[in-house]
């Protein structure tokens, strides 16, 4: 393909380069000044390209015409090195030659497909998940991609919901770390580095506490609740430098967020002083009509724009209202200003008026097609992810010299259902990657049978591949099996109200257990599933999530213990759909049930447990750990003195393995009612078998702060309890006071 790039480059450098040495502040306003009203609507106006799409398309076959006029100012699922270049020539025959932003979904990886992010989030390693969206970023950034739609941050205690896999589970605290860490591995060093890639918080606001955990539907809560629970990701993420947010689908409280000011200019834009800009998500500037909130697109673009939407995705409102609406003076031309100068800062701070092709290098994305580097990393990313949730008689890890191993299930030798819903199908990906198979193999020694058998589909009625997976199991010492979800089964447009094991896998666990021999399961889902007949009969199983390309090879060091498992559940997994939504951090109520015999005239179901079937924080290693009780440095703190709470913590089990110590504490008397456990701080500590260490933490007043009614963010003196341990429903505990 032709490519006149220099001259247009030139071009373009020339026309800015007088305005060099001023502040990118000073540029953007030289910029703004020579545009006309219908190219400011343009810079607010995002098309999709037409080689693939996210959402339901609006088709414009006018898209060249239109970049070349000025009227687009960004584009989302358009990557490549090559295409990007050859659009950016196209934004460089417009009048002002401002280059196009190219947006795209980099969730979890980009060429090398990480584990999915609440499957990340589940390793609690900060450091890991950092690097995973940094490698992410180097990955997309070599290929054109300047801003990524992630991360994702929305908390959400609805299994039900599908997108509860792009988030980082029910917690605020780990959530906003988790955020923060992924805002940092996505900037890298900073703009001004070509491999540094815009981040996006998302979904503003509250997404994740959609009704019934039915996709795209409305959100009702108190904005106490939306402050206290749902806020803080956002908080962390603008904080850590998030160049943008994405507004989200739904109403909070009857105002749809897309058009909703107190979430984005009073909240965001306001409180937060955030300067970077706010994207639609996709279409829904026009979807407020559906919402019944605006009549028609022009009342959406003016809705959106005055609301603090400052770019519209694939609704095409702003584009063809906004010039007119200003006229109209129905939206301000400072609103519209405002808006365009934050996306044209985004675009100085990147780099793109010096050069528009700085991250289109061809040469580049072919260093990072396949870089060896970034698989390890893959790899050790996603045995970090694995969430060891049972395992009796030390059923695992299995040895290396096993005689014969029946490797059972739709998932062995699956490839592309490792990799998860918000992932891109690369040409050559099932030479890349690892299935279960491959991973074992490559794992064991030539003395090892390894046997085979589907066993049966992933989603079907039909058991005719039982009885050869019988067979095989008979002739094996260990059985392992790996079941779950295919990779299309949560994510966007996902929600579901049988969260089971679809179609007949359960059988084939139990009739694979009536062989009698040992059976591991390894559960592959993009969210907590119920599966309770294997939780109570099998005797060991492996949550293993959508691990990504290396998910064979990660699976197969954790399998035979060359990685022992550390992860623990950042959401709980509950016993029935009935028990949704279910979260570790609740009220407690007036009349609190305490256990499952004192159910009467208590908040619980005469029918079902108060309990999940695995909670917030679990998850076991191969070996085992004991817990100290806790010292305190003092039983009473002013709110000028730190907190110390020490304890031991002690590798009594056989292997070298790493703990997730976490601390929790309850405010015991408030002005508002408290949680009857928040995680406040939490360290990854290894030790080796028979090993003990000190594990210490230290907490401030800041640590004790809560919104109140007046959505004020306080401490109030008074009781408190502090708890460690290794999940959130096995923990010591220890008694503080807080005096003024
Ligand atoms: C809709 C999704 O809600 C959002 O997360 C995504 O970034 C956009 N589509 C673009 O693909």
């Amino acid at each position: 393909m032709k490519r006149p790039i220099l001259t247009i480059a030139i071009v373009a450098t020339t026309f800015f380069s007088q305005a060099q040495k001023k502040t990118i502040d000073q540029r953007v306003d030289s910029v703004l000044k020579l545009m006309t009203l219908e190219e400011k609507a343009g810079q607010m106006n995002q098309y999709n390209g037409p080689w693939a799409a996210t959402g339901p398309l609006t088709n414009d076959d006018k898209l060249i015409d239109q970049i070349k006029e000025g009227k687009v100012g960004s584009m989302l699922n358009t990557t490549g090195a090559v295409r990007t270049r050859d659009l950016q020539q196209l934004a460089l025959q417009s009048r002002l030659k401002i280059p196009l932003l190219f947006g795209q979904d980099v969730v979890h990886g980009y060429r090398t497909i990480f584990p999915i992010p609440l499957a990340e989030a589940a390793s609690w390693n900060l450091e890991a998940m950092e690097r995973s969206a940094r490698i992410a970023a180097i990955e997309a950034s070599a290929a054109g991609v300047h801003w990524t739609f992630a991360p994702m941050v929305d908390i959400s205690r609805d299994p039900r919901w599908g997108r509860v896999m792009e988030g980082a589970g029910e917690d605020p605290f780990l959530g906003s770390l988790i955020a923060k860490a992924r805002v940092k591995g996505f900037l890298g060093k900073g703009f001004g580095n070509t491999d540094a890639v815009m981040a996006c918080a998302k979904h503003f606001a509250a997404y994740g506490a959609a009704i019934g955990g039915r996709d795209y539907n409305s959100v009702d809560m108190s904005l106490r609740q939306l402050w206290e629970t749902y806020l803080p990701p956002f908080k962390a993420a603008a904080e850590a430098g998030a160049a943008t947010f994405m507004n989200s689908f739904n109403d909070l409280n009857g105002i749809p967020a897309t058009g909703n000011g107190y979430l984005q200019r009073e909240i965001l834009k306001g409180k937060w002083n955030f300067k970077g800009f706010v994207v639609s998500d996709w279409g829904s500037v026009g979807e407020m009509i559906n919402h019944g909130f605006v009549k028609d697109n022009k009342e959406a673009a003016m809705s959106a724009a005055n609301a603090g939407s400052d770019m519209d995705m694939e609704s095409r409102a702003y584009i063809q209202n906004l010039p007119q609406l200003v006229k109209e003076g129905k939206v301000k031309l400072t609103v519209v200003d405002d808006a365009v100068r934050r996306i044209l800062k985004k675009k100085f701070e990147m780099g793109l008026f010096d050069d528009p092709f700085k991250y289109s290098s061809e040469e580049r994305e072919k260093q990072q097609w396949n870089n060896a580097d970034h698989l390890k990393a893959e790899r050790d990313m996603a045995k970090k992810s694995i969430v060891l949730l049972k395992n009796d008689r030390q059923t695992l890890p299995i040895s290396k010299q096993t005689k014969t191993i029946a490797l059972i299930g739709p998932f062995i030798k699956a490839k592309s259902d490792n990799l998860g819903f918000w992932s891109y199908d690369w040409p050559d990906d099932s030479a890349r990657i690892v299935s279960v198979w491959d991973g074992v193999k490559s794992k064991v020694g030539t003395d090892t049978k390894m046997l085979y058998a589907k066993g049966c589909n992933i989603n079907d009625t039909s058991t005719a591949g039982f009885a050869e997976a019988i067979e095989m199991a008979k002739q094996a010492d260990v059985i392992v099996m790996n079941v779950g979800e295919a990779r299309d089964m949560s994510g966007e447009a996902k929600s579901k109200s049988s969260i089971r094991l679809p179609g007949v896998q359960e059988d084939l666990i139990k009739a694979m257990q009536a062989t009698g021999k040992p059976v591991v399961v390894m559960i592959n889902a993009g969210r907590p599933l119920i599966f309770n007949w294997v939780a109570d009969n099998v005797p060991a199983i492996l949550y293993t999530w959508w691990l990504g390309t290396e998910a064979g090879n990660a699976i197969a060091d954790v399998l035979f213990g060359d990685y022992n498992p550390s992860a623990k559940l950042p959401m709980t997994f509950p016993l029935t759909e009935g028990q949704i939504p279910i979260y570790y951090n609740y009220y407690n109520t007036g009349r609190p049930a305490t256990s499952d015999s004192d159910r009467f005239y208590r908040s619980a179901y005469i029918d079902l447990s108060l309990y999940p079937k695995y909670a917030f924080g679990h998850g076991l290693s191969y070996t085992s750990f004991s817990y100290s009780d806790i010292t305190l440095s003092n039983s009473t703190i002013k709110s000028t003195e730190k907190l110390i709470a020490k304890m031991t913590l002690t590798n009594a089990g056989n292997f070298d393995g790493e703990e997730t110590v976490q601390l929790y504490i309850r405010d015991l008397f408030g002005s508002v009612v408290r949680p009857v456990k928040e995680l406040k701080g939490f360290q990854k500590v290894f030790l080796k078998k028979g090993e003990s260490k000190e594990v210490m933490f230290t907490l401030t007043v800041d640590d004790l702060r809560f919104y109140n009614d007046k959505l004020q963010y306080i401490y109030e003196p008074g009781d408190f309890k502090l708890f460690i341990g290794g999940s959130s429903d096995k923990t010591k505990e220890a008694d503080f006071k807080l005096v003024k």
